[in-house]
């Protein structure tokens, strides 16, 4: 057993954990992390957005040679799927990033501690490994992340019923596969599955896919899918499951009363996920936890017990890296003793599929609901110049305004690259802009991002090619 003292234990080296590192770090302050898995970067980098990405790129690529290079001329023969290859590339992409993650960390001098933390009191982590050591600490972050949700009824077995982390590596492309939730993770998996050939059938308790999505938007985005091959099945809960040698069957309750009985060769779940604190003692040093789990922090992120703090998918709001980066920064600044915040108004969200799905701010429901009146602009990608030529004509882009000041509360938007263009938006509503703004500023020509100006002079019905 050996004894270290650091300014900053964090727990986790996630996109929460390892940013505050290195931002604390280059605060001057003496920093450990520590992380049970030998890969950083957490979720992330290691079975989340990093890997489902390059699978996305991967497999929109297939489909596109397969359905989509004929009508740009391109005459491609005997196409055919190397999904090991595919896998290689993935597991390439992974091992980059998580060693770049390792670099940083070392070249801010933040100490990397292999092993299960456990917080045995305000100033003391011990960490476990195949030995056991303490550090001495001022202050403790909780970065432990979350963990996919179970569904009672259908525990997760690896083969048959799987979460994420499994659907990213199938050996072979299932030839039916059962997506339950229609969120980003059954939308993206579901998306990477079905162009590479799987029947995809989605399940989704709601009557809507992607829940917090402006109704608009998610409802264009479905149809999308639907022409893509992918089945939805919405209002319909799962009540049952039976496993098989060779696949696996599912009792559906539909919206209209009726049950119906699928099967597939393997069943996805991702009906969400869950704060991961297993292990780390915190009931036992008065953490307190609300009824979802997370850690219940102040604006300043500090938990029930002076000196510890926690951010990311542990506390809650959207399980997002980008908002857990975001309060790593602004958690880090506070310990070392800066004023910091996050602005948690303009914190874009992302679905990956094909016409991606991207907003900021308040759906139009939302903003009903808040605003006395509201404005609203829309631009379909069908009259983008480059997205005609890029034949990618799929979604639209609409601005939502408080309609007494003009200042923009919601952009969202479907369509190519739509990952890429809603950073303009975000950047605008974090200046507190306004429709005028964006209408005013000359953007390039011909580019997908004009489409963004066209909504915004929509908003005061001046808009040039509607
Ligand atoms: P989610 O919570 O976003 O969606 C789950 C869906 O499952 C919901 O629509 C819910 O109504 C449905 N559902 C729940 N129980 C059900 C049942 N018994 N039968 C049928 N449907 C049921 O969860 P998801 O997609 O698993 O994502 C988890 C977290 O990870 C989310 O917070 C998400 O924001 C984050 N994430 C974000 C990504 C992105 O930004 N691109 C990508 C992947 C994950």
């Amino acid at each position: 057993m050996s004894d270290k003292t650091y300014d900053l234990v964090i727990i986790g080296a996630g996109p929460g954990g390892y940013v505050a590192a290195i931002r604390a770090a280059q605060l001057g302050l003496r920093v450990a992390c520590i992380e049970k898995e030998k890969n950083l970067g957490g979720t992330c980098l290691r079975v989340g957005c990093i890997p489902s990405k390059a699978l996305l790129d991967s497999s929109e690529l297939y489909a596109q040679a397969k359905q989509k290079f004929s009508t740009h001329g391109i005459v491609v023969d005997n196409i055919s799927l190397d999904l090991k290859k595919m896998l290689k590339r993935k597991e390439k992409v992974v091992k980059t990033l998580t060693g770049g993650v390792a670099s940083l960390l070392k070249k801010n001098k933040v100490e990397r501690l292999q092993g299960t933390a456990k917080i045995i009191s305000p100033n003391c982590v011990e960490v476990l490994n195949d030995t056991s050591s303490r550090l001495n600490t001022t202050s403790i972050l909780v970065a432990s992340g979350s963990v996919p949700a179970e569904l009672p009824f259908l525990p997760f077995d690896g083969e048959r019923i799987v979460c994420s982390t499994e659907a990213l590596s199938f050996s072979t492309v299932p030839s039916r596969l059962i997506v339950i939730g229609a969120g980003p993770i059954g939308l993206e998996l579901g998306s990477v599955w079905s162009r590479l050939g799987s029947q995809v059938l989605v399940v989704e308790a709601m009557e809507r896919i992607v829940a917090g999505a402006d109704v608009e938007l998610s409802t264009q985005l479905q149809k999308v899918l639907e022409k893509q091959g992918i089945e939805f099945k919405l209002g319909a809960s799962v009540k049952a499951a039976t496993v098989g040698d060779k696949d696996v069957s599912i009792e559906i309750a539909l919206a209209s009363g009726e049950t119906v009985t699928e099967t597939a060769d393997r069943i996805l779940v991702a009906v969400g996920r869950k704060p991961y604190t297993d292990g780390l003692g915190l009931e036992d040093i008065g953490v307190i936890c609300d009824e979802r789990g997370c850690i219940n922090v102040n604006d300043q992120f500090q938990t029930t017990v002076p000196g510890i703090y926690a951010i990311g998918d542990v506390v809650s709001g959207p399980m997002l890296a980008h908002k857990a980066e975001e309060e790593g920064l602004a958690c880090a600044e506070i310990i070392a003793g800066q004023v910091s915040q996050v602005n948690y108004q303009a914190i874009p969200s992302v679905v990956y599929t094909w016409p991606e799905l991207a907003s900021v701010g308040l759906t139009e429901e939302q903003a009903l609901e808040d605003y006395e009146e509201i404005a609203s602009g829309r631009f379909p990608f069908m009259a983008n110049g480059r997205a005609r030529a890029a034949d990618d004509c799929d979604g639209l882009v609409k601005i939502i305004t408080d309609k007494k000041t003009d200042r923009i509360i919601g952009v969202h938007i479907l369509g190519a690259r739509a990952s890429d263009l809603i950073a303009e938006a975000t950047i605008v509503m974090e200046f507190g802009g306004s429709a005028e703004d964006i209408a005013r500023t000359c953007h390039a020509h011909p580019t997908f991002s004009e489409t963004i100006k066209e909504a915004a002079l929509d908003v005061a019905g001046r808009v040039i090619h509607k």
